[in-house]
């Protein structure tokens, strides 16, 4: 596997609390492999996500247990400047705000060039011919002419191509995507994945692609980790995961998609709010708004279950879901 996190736990000191965030996550992705990590705002998969690149907050997070494989490699136990050495050009990120994450005072160009200024140490000269090859290939059109303009004079779809240029240029082996395209209209959305996917696929990369849309992963992943409250409730290939979820909750989470052949009709929500972190319910951390929910589910934290090959749920009714 070229990532394994295993039994990972971060939380936050506030000023009310702890805050679990994180409560003992699984999950792995192997080279040109992608994993979809699906849940609604707060479930925690971004900080997941912040712990394997190693950019948490801390504090006040604290990552009080859990390991963190990479190439064989715990990064848990590496020191700051090693783990530096590995951001960026073993493994990068790409955010969704683009506006945000790039420096508005540097020329895309001279954003681009200094990744392999910086890592590869290449003449400025060379390094702004590299940065127009990246930008062709991520289909920014005229590069050469645009390659000295600033973020702001670009497109928000094309600035997330030049993020996704950025993430690429030391060609990682790992990319995680947190909600790439969720600040976009939807048809530069899937332009844009639709690049990503085929970025992944030719760089033969591992892909985290976070988002809380399970629309838009349905083409692009293998796998799919579903998060609730810090914990994964349900990881299966993807096709088995629409076709028939064994979880209440990713159930919940795909009628909730909107249908175009439904058009008109309510859209199921799932009902209440995820709960507050300093305070996770006892049992199930998603029996107040289960729709199955009985007595053992507030009593008896489920474990993930081994369902199929494969596929594993976190919930005491995964049979009865599946058969539902
Ligand atoms: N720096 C921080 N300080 C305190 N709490 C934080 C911090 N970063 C994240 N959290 C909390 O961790 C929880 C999980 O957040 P996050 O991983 O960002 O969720 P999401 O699934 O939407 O990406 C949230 O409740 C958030 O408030
Ligand atoms: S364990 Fe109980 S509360 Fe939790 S998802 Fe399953 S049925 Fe619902
Ligand atoms: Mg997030």
């Amino acid at each position: 596997m070229l990532l394994e996190v295993r039994d990972l736990h971060v939380e936050f000191k506030t000023r009310d609390g702890v805050a679990k965030a994180v409560n003992g996550v699984n999950y792995s992705v192997d080279e040109g492999e992608t994993l979809a990590v699906l849940g609604e705002s707060g479930s925690g998969k971004s900080v997941t996500a912040q712990a394997v690149m190693g950019i948490l907050d801390m504090p006040p997070g604290r990552i009080p247990q859990g390991e963190i494989f990479f190439q064989g490699k715990d990064l848990l136990k590496l020191k700051e400047d090693q783990r530096r050495k590995i951001r960026g050009a073993e493994m990068a990120m790409i955010f969704q705000d683009a506006l945000s994450s790039l420096n508005p005072v540097l020329s895309v160009g001279e954003q681009l060039g200094e990744m392999f200024v910086v890592h590869r140490g290449m003449s400025k000269k060379d390094s702004r011919a590299k940065a127009v090859e990246l930008m062709d290939r991520v289909r920014i059109p005229a590069a050469k002419e645009r390659v000295g303009q600033y973020p702001h004079q670009f497109s928000g779809g094309m600035r997330q191509r030049i993020m996704i240029a950025m993430a690429l240029a030391l060609e990682p082996k790992l990319i995680i995507a947190d909600e790439p395209t969720t600040a976009l209209d939807v048809t530069v959305q899937a332009q844009v994945m639709d690049l990503l996917a085929e970025l992944q696929r030719e760089l033969n990369m591992g892909l985290i692609l976070i988002t809380h849309d399970l629309g838009v992963v349905a083409d692009v992943a293998d796998k799919i980790a579903v998060m609730y409250a810090g914990r994964i409730v349900e990881t299966a290939p993807v096709k088995e995961i629409y076709a028939n979820p064994a979880h209440p909750y990713t159930k919940g989470l795909l009628e909730s998609i909107p249908r175009l052949d439904q058009k008109g009709q309510e859209l199921y929500a799932i009902k209440g709010l995820p709960p507050n972190l300093l305070n996770i319910p006892p049992g199930c951390a998603f029996n107040p708004r289960c729709p199955m929910a009985q007595d053992i589910c507030r009593s008896k934290v489920p474990p993930l279950f081994d369902v199929a090959e494969g596929r594993q749920s976190a919930c005491h009714f995964w049979k009865e879901t599946l058969d539902a």
